[in-house]
């Protein structure tokens, strides 16, 4: 039992040296003992305080001690108030059991006979203080309770995290082998093919005019297999916030051409034809690596998902405003393919790593990490990076960088937001 637990006792009687007596009797550490020489008095304390019995005067000029009852169990807050009512005459006990079988009452008869009133008082006391402490612990129950569903979901939230996370690496996992073994695979068996040759004595597959298809063939297989860890690599260090970029001065429109170069071979395995539309010199600070990585990509994708269509890259100088919104010159690159286009609800997830459409897998194999690589690079330049598509129609990446990203901040979080449709 909690002894802290204050009680408050209202005395109410019409005489000043009854209520003097009675509190000189009740009166006990842990009690607060208010007085009231009338019923509307005692109404007032009432409203004011929750009080732990009241011991009730009956005969009283004005309201009398049972119509104050009455009021009493009228009303919601002081219902519940045991009542101990002091009369002289024993008749009037027959009406006061009338009307109050609901809540605590008893009686005292005059003269007071003092160790009646206290024992009834005590008992009365010990139940308000046993309720109040019953209540404050159902409270503390209800409270852990409620702590520990809280915990409990959160809980949940956390496993399901964890899933999540196992699947991914599962799924990576079993992506990674996939990628990796496609190359390995073709090289495995071109060696095995050269060694059936060579047992052979069938030199003639090695003729000088066939090695250099055969280098190449090689290189590809290994150029897929190092972009593919690079990738990984990339992802990692992101992960780490470990990826940085290094600027220096560099020619975008000289950068650009010298990609589409690159991707020529490419291009005509996809069956497509890259037309480039830059100015002689496009002068800006960037990383320059990280940006030929940023051209590859959208290049890349374009060719693997561009239906064997012609692509376009446009390289221009703008004058809009960076993304922490400061204005100066501005790069853009756009991309645009008449492929297979992206739906409007795939145009945000694709950013993300590990993301690809539904449809990609018919068309090409990849991790789906260049996009999430790229937006990442160009948030870390101070750009944005956007896309226009619709299914069947095609669709159009957009960067736009700032022409000297070297003290370029990436704006927090603004890498992870949904990409939408530019206008
Ligand atoms: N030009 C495009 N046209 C249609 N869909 C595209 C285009 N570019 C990207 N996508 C969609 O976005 C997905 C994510 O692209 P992302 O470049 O990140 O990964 P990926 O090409 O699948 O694999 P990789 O990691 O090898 O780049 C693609 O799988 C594809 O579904
Ligand atoms: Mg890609």
């Amino acid at each position: 039992m909690n002894i802290d637990i204050e009680s408050k006792l209202l005395i109410v009687d019409d005489l000043p040296e009854n209520l003097l007596a009675l509190e000189a009797l009740i009166r006990a550490p842990g009690r607060v003992v208010y007085r009231a020489a009338s019923a509307e008095a005692a109404l007032a304390l009432l409203l004011e305080h929750e009080f732990a019995l009241a011991i009730v005067d009956v005969q009283m000029p004005g309201m009398n001690g049972f119509e104050l009852a009455e009021l009493m169990r009228g009303t919601e807050r002081t219902r519940h108030i045991p009542i101990i009512f002091v009369s002289a005459a024993g008749r009037e006990l027959n009406y006061a059991f009338q009307g109050y079988e609901s809540g605590a009452v008893d009686f005292l008869h005059k003269p007071l006979d003092p160790h009646a009133v206290v024992s009834k008082v005590n008992v009365f006391v010990d139940l308000y203080r046993h309720r109040k402490a019953l209540r404050h612990e159902m409270e503390s129950l209800a409270a852990a309770h409620r702590k520990q569903e809280e915990l409990v979901q959160q809980l949940q939230h956390t496993q399901g995290e964890l899933e999540r996370a196992v699947r991914m690496r599962d799924d990576f996992m079993s992506m990674v082998s996939h990628e990796l073994r496609t190359p390995l695979n073709t090289l495995y068996l071109e060696a095995q093919l050269r060694q059936l040759h060579l047992s052979k004595g069938n030199l003639a597959s090695f003729a000088p005019e066939r090695l250099p298809a055969m280098i190449e063939r090689d290189q590809r297989q290994i150029r897929n297999m190092v972009r593919l860890i690079d990738d990984m690599l990339d992802v990692t260090r992101m992960r780490r916030d470990a990826l940085s970029i290094q600027t220096k001065p560099v020619d975008l429109a000289a950068l650009s051409r010298a990609v589409v170069e690159n991707l020529h071979q490419q291009a005509e395995a996809a069956g497509s034809v890259i037309t480039l539309h830059a100015p002689a010199e496009l002068r800006g600070v960037w990383d320059e690596f990280r940006i030929e990585q940023v051209l590859t990509n959208l290049l890349t994708n374009a060719l693997r998902y561009g239906g064997g269509k012609p692509v376009e890259m446009v390289v221009r100088q703008t004058d809009g405003t960076d993304k922490t919104g400061e204005s100066g010159g501005m790069a853009q690159v756009a991309v645009r393919d008449q492929g297979i286009g992206i739906a409007p609800e795939d145009q945000g997830r694709i950013f993300e790593q590990f993301e690809r459409t539904a449809d990609s897998h018919k068309h090409a194999a990849g991790l789906g990490l260049g996009l999430y690589i790229t937006r990442k690079i160009v948030s870390l330049h101070g750009g944005r990076i956007g896309v226009q598509s619709a299914p069947g129609e095609g669709s159009r990446f957009v960067v736009d960088l700032p022409l000297d990203a070297t003290d370029a901040t990436e704006v927090p979080g603004s890498d992870k937001e949904k990409e939408g449709t530019q206008t």
